[in-house]
């Protein structure tokens, strides 16, 4: 369904490009979801971008995005009207931004539908309470005639669900969509986004900080740090059998369910990107040697669909 293979973001600097992701390769098979997770300001964000043509700011997007037997890579901005929100669609953090504050929420998911769908405006707004409903929203067509800020967060989040299904996407990019939403509503919109899933056979791309939350949807996982895929695997796999320290890490910081934890543990230090030579988890592994500091490893396979780039592992 989608294959990315060696993508590449990078911006012009003082000192030459800034190097935002660099050769980051996955696929997602059609119905299954990837989890993306990794610190804040590892390029996840640039990477969704990337794959809907959205990189602004002189950024240089290189590699190939193979969807449905094209290359989105070489694309022209014509060519992503007709892909984004129609083949690729995505939900993020702040509904707020995507929505517009002075448009009733019901009138933006016909205007969504009449412009891709090519239908009238009141079969297409008969389309969008059905929408509002199949995403669990109590009332649809009164609610439809509410504006955005006249909703609660995990309604409005709802919303922008049912806004970016409204084309019945093949792939859906949510990027962090649970984050600003306490913990009882992030369970009902994770259910909800599964059930979506199965419905459609809908391919998803579920970027977040938090593993524990990639974990409740991921079929895989690919850990990224400073741009870089650092372990994928299969979601089981990378629990059961997790090999790169940063994963090791990541897993240590979750909440045990059977203990009540007062403090979690944290991995010390934070991502640094001005690291030219060798891993950049050196700063923060605790294994750390002469040869991680010079060296960066390469992302090899050590079973069957698991990678890992630590030298450690494949030494
Ligand atoms: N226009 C830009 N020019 C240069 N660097 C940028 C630009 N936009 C974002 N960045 C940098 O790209 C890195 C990755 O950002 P992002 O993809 O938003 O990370 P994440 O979503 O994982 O938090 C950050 O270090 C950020 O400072
Ligand atoms: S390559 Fe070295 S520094 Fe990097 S994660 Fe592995 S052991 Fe740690
Ligand atoms: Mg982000």
């Amino acid at each position: 369904m989608l294959a990315v293979k060696d993508l590449k973001v990078s911006f012009p600097g003082p000192q030459g490009p800034v190097n935002i992701v660099r050769r980051l390769s996955y696929q997602i098979p059609r119905g299954e979801t990837l989890g993306i997770v990794g610190e804040s300001g590892c390029g996840k964000t640039m990477t969704s971008l990337a794959l809907l043509g959205l990189v602004a700011g002189g950024g240089k997007v290189e590699g190939t995005i193979d969807f449905g037997n094209r290359d989105l890579a070489k694309f022209d901005q014509r060519q992503w009207q007709t892909v984004r929100g129609r083949e690729i669609a995505m939900i993020f953090q702040e509904p707020m931004t995507a929505m517009n504050p002075v448009m009733s929420v019901g009138r933006q998911i016909a205007e969504v539908l009449v412009k891709h769908e090519k239908i009238g405006k009141a079969a297409a707004h008969g389309r969008a309470i059905d929408l509002l409903a199949q995403v669990g929203i109590p009332s649809p067509a009164r609610r439809a005639e509410d504006y955005p800020h006249q909703l609660s967060g995990g309604m409005r989040q709802r919303a922008m669900i049912a806004m970016a299904l409204a084309c019945r996407p093949k792939l859906l990019i949510a990027d962090e969509p649970t984050t600003a939403l306490d913990v009882t509503i992030q369970a009902q919109i994770l259910d909800l986004m599964l059930t979506l899933q199965e419905d459609a056979q809908m391919s998803i791309q579920f970027i977040s900080h938090n593993l524990a939350v990639v974990s409740e949807v991921a079929h895989a996982i690919m850990v990224m740090y400073a741009g870089k895929a650092v372990e994928y695997a299969p979601a089981d796999e990378l629990f059961d059998n997790p090999l790169h320290p940063y994963t090791q890490g990541l897993i240590q910081t979750l909440p045990d369910p059977d203990k009540r934890v007062e403090r979690l543990y944290v991995i010390p230090g934070r991502v640094t990107t001005d690291i030219a030579a060798g891993c950049r988890f050196a700063r923060r592994c605790p294994f750390a040697d002469d040869v991680c500091r010079a060296v960066e490893p390469e992302l090899l396979e050590v079973s069957p669909g698991h990678q890992v780039a630590c030298h450690k592992v494949n030494p």
